[in-house]
């Protein structure tokens, strides 16, 4: 392997829908944070270079808590935005310091049991060449189109029902070459100001500036942490993935970075 790898998990969030005392990222499962849970996954991903977190502004200390000590990669955290978009924008602007070259994967902490193996997948694929990559898993349900803006109707008017086999739903890591991910989220900045206009993943970034981005298998255990009946599940499946690594108290990593 040639290129570092960097992964940006994105942390900054509140956590409205899932409304936990606690920042969703920090949420316990099974006895450690959900953040917490995602970096010792991390660890067990080969060819990982560096990881960036971004946090809540004002909680760095809380989230540096959340960091195993002996991470076999480098850490750092970096405040996040308004939205998603502009935390991962923030992420990107500090890669672009320390390893433009990288290849770059942007990952939800909310997605906290997601399995070293679809990282791996994901890597394989941008190291095989492939410029943009969403792990996915076939929709279960039926989807029914309304207008956007029908969505606070009582009972908004159905347009339409799209095949299911044409669909996918969308998880992360999803992986990209920095340089390309780092242009398009400069030329969309403006948009991130704003959490109603921001774009919804990386992926969807690409697709507007016509990259080809392409699917590779995810994974059940990706599930993304939303709301109670999401974070009831995951302590469920939590419980049975043990982990028993220490976690030394913030000040005692020397390695933490700014
Ligand atoms: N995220 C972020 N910065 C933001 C908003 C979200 O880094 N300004 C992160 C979240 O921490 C989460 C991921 O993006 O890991 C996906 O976002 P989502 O599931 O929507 O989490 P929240 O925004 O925290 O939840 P909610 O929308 O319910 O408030
Ligand atoms: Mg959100």
């Amino acid at each position: 392997m040639t290129r570092e790898v960097w992964v940006i998990v994105t942390a900054a969030g509140s956590g409205s829908r899932l409304g936990a005392e606690v920042p969703k990222a920090l949420v316990p499962l099974g006895g450690h944070p959900a953040l917490t849970r995602v970096l010792i996954n991390l660890s067990q991903v080969e060819d990982v270079t560096g990881v960036i977190v971004t946090h809540p502004e004002s909680q760095r200390e809380l989230f540096a808590q959340a960091v195993p000590a002996q991470l076999p990669y480098a850490i750092h955290l970096v405040p996040g935005g308004v939205s998603r978009q502009a935390s991962v924008y923030a992420a990107l602007e500090l890669l672009s310091e320390i390893s433009p070259q990288s290849l770059v994967l942007v990952h939800d902490a909310a997605r906290a049991l997601t399995p070293p193996s679809v990282f791996e997948r994901v890597i394989e694929g941008l190291v095989e060449g492939a410029v943009a990559l969403v792990p996915a898993l076939p929709v279960k349900d039926t989807i029914k189109q309304i207008r956007p803006d029908a969505a606070i109707e009582d009972f908004p008017l159905v347009l339409g029902s799209p095949n299911r086999d044409a669909l996918r739903a969308a998880q992360t890591p999803q992986g990209f070459d920095f340089e390309r991910l780092w242009a398009v989220h400069q030329k969309a900045r403006d948009l991130s100001a704003d959490e109603a206009k921001a774009a919804p993943d990386d992926a969807a970034l690409m697709e507007a500036f016509d990259y080809p981005v392409r699917i590779v298998a995810g994974d059940e255990l990706a599930l993304k942490i939303t709301t109670m009946v999401d974070l009831k599940l995951a302590e469920i499946l939590a419980e049975e993935q043990p982990i028993n690594t220490p976690q030394l108290p913030f000040g005692q990593r020397g390695d933490l970075r700014e």
